[in-house]
């Protein structure tokens, strides 16, 4: 089988730390201890590309404090995790804007990405300050400079408008934890055929074990893609 792209809507971690007592920032902080168990055990599911929902373009919304602890923690995130991602092979790419992050976070961001390029095991694609609604309407902004037509070339452009280049991968899998059923301006045109699950679980409480039953669950869904079932 092709190795899968998983698209992960990491939500709940506000919920999970009130539920225990604690600031919204521990559930941050303990999502974050999820991710790196996730990237470690995602090869093994089958797994070759896992898109993250770290930061949505409506997250700026959010009291300054927690975005400013956000913002810390995947500054942090990406110092402490390089070097056990050039070890592992994977190559790490941020996606979304960036002209309202912090130069520092930037420059994170760009040592991180350059050293791990090579990275051929797993691509992690994080999306910071990201909005599937923008890029489609960047993408097409592209199209209509350029005179180009056609979804060929759309697919094209929404890959260069978030500078990437495989941006227009098809998600096989979404999961979104914390119980809500939206896609909040996600991968809207990545997940045309995308199988959807939405778990219960929060965020901070959804470790290998659930990734690899989301696997599981996945494996049983019949993908028609618009076509006849398949013969028995
Ligand atoms: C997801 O958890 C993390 C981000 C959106 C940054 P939330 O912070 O949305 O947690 P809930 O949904 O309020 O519980
Ligand atoms: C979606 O979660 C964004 C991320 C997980 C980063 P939200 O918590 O922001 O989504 P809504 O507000 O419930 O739709
Ligand atoms: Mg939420």
């Amino acid at each position: 089988m092709a190795p899968l792209h998983v698209a992960l809507i990491m939500d709940g971690n506000g919920r999970w730390a009130q539920a225990h007592g604690l600031p919204r920032v521990a559930g941050h902080r303990r999502g974050a201890d999820v991710v790196r168990e996730l990237v470690e055990s995602a090869p093994g599911l089958g797994i070759g590309t896992l898109s993250l929902y770290a930061f949505s373009s409506d997250n700026w919304q959010r009291p300054d404090r927690e975005v400013a602890s956000l913002m810390a923690l995947f500054r942090a995130f990406l110092r402490r995790e390089r070097r056990r991602c050039i070890k592992e092979g994977v190559r790490v790419a941020v996606v979304g804007r960036r002209d309202r992050l912090s130069a520092g976070l930037v420059r994170e961001i760009e040592r991180t990405e350059a050293a791990t390029l090579e990275g051929s095991v797993l691509c992690l694609r994080i999306c910071v300050d990201y909005s599937a609604r923008d890029r489609i309407v960047d993408a097409a902004n592209l199209m209509a400079r350029n005179g180009d037509r056609g979804r060929d070339a759309f697919v094209r452009a929404l890959g260069r408008a978030g500078q990437e280049s495989d941006a227009s991968l098809d998600v096989d899998l979404l999961v979104r934890t914390g119980g809500e059923q939206r896609l909040s301006d996600f991968l809207l045109w990545e997940c045309a055929y995308a199988e959807l699950l939405f778990v219960e679980q929060m965020w901070p409480e959804f470790g290998r074990e659930s990734l690899s039953r989301a696997i599981d669950t996945f494996g049983r869904r019949e993908r028609r893609f618009g076509a006849v079932p398949a013969m028995p």
